[in-house]
């Protein structure tokens, strides 16, 4: 009988100002999974982010993404109860879909006993999500640059300056990927587009050896500002931080404010703050004997 699994997957952080759809942090923000086999059926069981309002059936994100692991390993079990427990809210751009979706394919891997696979992982979730950003940072930790060759996503991961931690402004209300995606133009002057150029290969270096040139090397000009309709407070935010010497960006596709390093401006009415580090390793994966199997 296939052991119990315990999953932790990392929130993440994407673009991180110019590096549009390419990179990525891991946050020691983490979402929990505990999937138990079991002859047939299925049960979902969630606590915390997101427990109002996700689906508790096959639809459920998770569960997609524990089935589309099994397939990939030519594996299936009869049936499961998941028990999930969120600390990573949902759609505000810190990466609840792609933690969910990493930790879904990693459970899988624990169901059938293999260790996990990186870049194999980062392929599968990839698929799913769409773009590899994100699930590239919920696969390695620490910082990520994630590409997609033909279509399969992939991704190094290089160690952050040992000093670095964030801050997110995180407002209570959510923006879905989708609609944020929709503001984005069709075309961008040569101007701009060389510009964030530069700024990310100068990123590179501030996050992993430079943090004193973060602030100059998050200015983007490819998706931020043509975003700011849909958040318009966010952006004023990032404005503010950023007149304040503070290395502000859009954490993914928003409305989170992500500073690079900590910040101490009190964040607007309703908004949350967070703190916390990078996390170095990215999903990770326990199986135990079940209690039942052991006796
Ligand atoms: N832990 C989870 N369990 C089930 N579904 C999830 C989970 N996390 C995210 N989702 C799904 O993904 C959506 C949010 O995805 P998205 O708009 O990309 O925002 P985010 O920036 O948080 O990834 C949720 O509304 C929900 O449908
Ligand atoms: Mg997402």
């Amino acid at each position: 009988m296939s052991p119990v699994v315990r999953v932790r997957v990392p929130a993440t952080s994407a673009n991180l100002g110019p590096g549009f759809d390419a990179f990525g942090l891991a946050l020691e923000l983490y979402d929990e999974l505990t999937v138990v086999p079991r002859a047939s059926g299925l049960s979902v069981e969630v606590t915390g982010e997101g427990a109002d309002a996700v689906p508790r059936d096959e639809s459920h994100l998770v569960v997609r993404a524990i089935r589309a692991g099994l397939s990939s390993l030519g594996a299936s079990v009869g049936g499961f109860d998941l028990h999930c427990t969120n600390h990573i809210p949902h759609g505000r751009g810190l990466g609840s879909s792609a933690a969910a979706i990493v930790g879904g394919i990693a459970a899988a891997y624990g169901l059938t006993g293999t260790p996990l696979d990186h870049p194999k992982v980062l392929e599968l979730a990839n698929e799913l999500e769409g773009h590899p950003d994100n699930v590239a940072a919920a696969v390695y930790g620490g910082f990520t640059i994630a590409w997609v060759d033909g279509v399969a996503g992939r991704a190094v991961r290089l160690d952050p300056a040992e000093s670095l931690s964030v801050t997110g402004y995180v407002p209570s209300t959510p923006l879905s990927t989708e609609v944020a995606r929709g503001l984005l133009p069709e075309q961008v002057s040569h101007g701009d587009a060389a510009a964030n150029a530069g700024r990310a290969a100068l990123l590179v270096a501030a996050l992993t050896t430079r943090p004193d040139l973060l602030l100059t090397a998050t200015e983007d000009r490819l998706h931020q500002e043509y975003r700011a309709p849909a958040m318009p407070e966010s952006l004023a935010l990032i404005r503010k931080l950023r007149d304040n010497g503070q290395a502000a960006i859009v954490s993914g596709a928003g409305p989170t404010v992500l500073v690079l390093g900590e910040a101490t401006l009190e964040p607007p009415e309703g908004w949350t703050v967070l703190r916390c580090g990078i996390d170095p390793v990215g999903a990770q994966v326990w199986s135990e004997a079940r209690a039942a199997d052991r006796e």
